[in-house]
């Protein structure tokens, strides 16, 4: 055997092409036009407000904060958890036996995989989907089953809600079998924007229900709605029996980097996520898991929530002001912070020097570069969500990161006025 041989990556890491994020990177990197405006990832631009970084700062100063903390979690942060969330699911939540904290939404969906997927168990997720799902669900061995999410027909030509990208609910039955352990929901939705009704909520359930399929609802933009907001496991005691609500501190409380997230649900499904991540990663950031629970308790004092709301509606709109200068058709989103945008009447040149990782990517991933080289604005091609077969369905459209201070954001209009004499009409 060649002794290098085993020194080869396993096939869960390595991957046969460049990543959404390094080609954005170096495309940023290469641009004339610095610095660059980046609208890509959907980190924020600005900090939490001062009484969660206070509570950070003070968190740091107490011995047993800076300790291991219990594998399910910070009691501390597990209440104030349980007492947001009571409210909102019309029942008292158990804070020792319905909530788990993980590292982040991230590991604790990894954990609810590992907990749940054994190999050739089938996942059904929605396309376009949050790129991690797939590898937190190849890695204990399970199959991915792809449901698209259909654009609305008009979405080139003219503005559309994020709502109207749509379950084909018979297709959504056909990829249901024997095998399907679990399905994911993504609500309010990354990169779509749509807030899922309650009538499609009920129809997902009700077919969960029937197959006694576990719903992992990903509710990271939870706070971020603007039209009414369901959440799934509050629709009935069946279907609460099957699903698990993920959260995230990063995205409610602005602070990606800070790595807190938790689960929701029934004891016997909570219990073996909290197996898993005991084994993943033993337990989670104390300080900062301290910080996340004083955000939650002093939340409603702050009007946070509702100031979070209006916030990043206002930037939202904000932004979109700029389409109808350039007669560019967007997706108005429901929730959550990112813009769809149809590209389809943007004409790159056909000689456009690409260079040869980007030439062979859909039409969007060309979109980023181009816009990125010719006008200074870093927006992420959507088909990296998407499986070869329908990333046609998402190939004329940019995502666009809204959660940017004001300035960054006129900034980012201002220089994408100069994409009109690309802009064929
Ligand atoms: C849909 C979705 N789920 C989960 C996450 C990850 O959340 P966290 O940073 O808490 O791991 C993200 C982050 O972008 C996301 O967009």
């Amino acid at each position: 055997m060649d002794p290098r041989a085993k020194l080869q990556p396993a096939a869960r890491v390595a991957h046969r092409r460049q990543d959404v994020w390094t080609i954005v990177n170096e495309a940023a990197a290469a641009s004339p036009k610095q610095p660059i405006v980046n609208m890509g990832q959907g980190f924020f631009g600005y900090n939490p407000p001062q009484f969660i970084i206070n509570a950070a700062k003070e968190a740091l100063d107490k011995v047993e904060c800076n300790q291991y903390s219990p594998t399910r979690g910070r009691p501390r942060l597990k209440k104030a958890i349980a007492d947001a969330y009571t409210p909102l699911w019309g029942r008292q939540l158990n804070p020792d036996t319905e909530i788990t904290v993980t590292t982040g939404a991230n590991e604790g969906m990894l954990s609810a995989f590992m907990a749940f997927i054994e190999k050739d168990d089938e996942v059904i997720i929605f396309e376009p989907f949050f790129d991690q799902y797939i590898s937190n669900i190849e890695m204990p061995g399970g199959k991915v089953v792809y449901v698209p999410l259909h654009p609305p027909p008009n979405g080139a030509t003219q503005n559309t809600s994020a709502g109207e990208w749509t379950i084909d609910f018979a297709e959504l039955e056909a990829a249901i079998s024997p095998k399907t352990k679990m399905i994911v929901l993504n609500t309010p939705h990354n990169p779509v924007g749509k807030v899922f009704s309650k009538e499609e909520l009920l129809k997902i359930g009700e077919l969960c229900v029937k197959n006694n399929i576990i719903i992992l609802s990903d509710e990271v933009y939870d706070r971020l709605y603007y039209v009414p907001f369901t959440r799934i496991a509050t629709l009935s005691p069946e279907v609460e029996r099957l699903t698990l609500t993920v959260g995230s501190a990063g995205k409610n409380f602005y602070a990606t980097g800070w790595r807190v997230g938790w689960l929701i649900g029934p004891p016997n499904l909570i219990q073996y996520v909290a197996a898993a991540h005991t084994r993943i990663c033993y337990s989670s950031v104390s300080p900062l898991q301290e910080a996340a629970a004083v955000g939650f308790e002093q939340a409603d004092a702050n009007n946070f929530w509702e100031t979070a709301i209006q916030e990043m509606k206002g930037k939202v709109d904000m932004f979109n002001e700029i389409w109808a200068e350039l007669d560019l058709p967007f997706s108005d989103p429901e929730g959550g912070y990112f813009v769809l945008v149809n590209m389809k009447k943007v004409k790159v040149p056909a000689d456009y020097p690409f260079p040869d990782h980007v030439k062979d990517r859909p039409r969007d991933f060309k979109l980023s570069w181009f816009l990125i080289q010719e006008v200074g604005v870093a927006a992420i091609p959507p088909t990296e969500f998407y499986t070869d077969a329908n990333a046609h369905i998402g190939e004329d459209w940019l995502r666009f990161a809204v959660c940017k201070e004001d300035d960054v954001l006129v900034r980012a209009k201002e220089r994408l006025r100069d994409l009109k004499k690309y802009i064929e009409h």
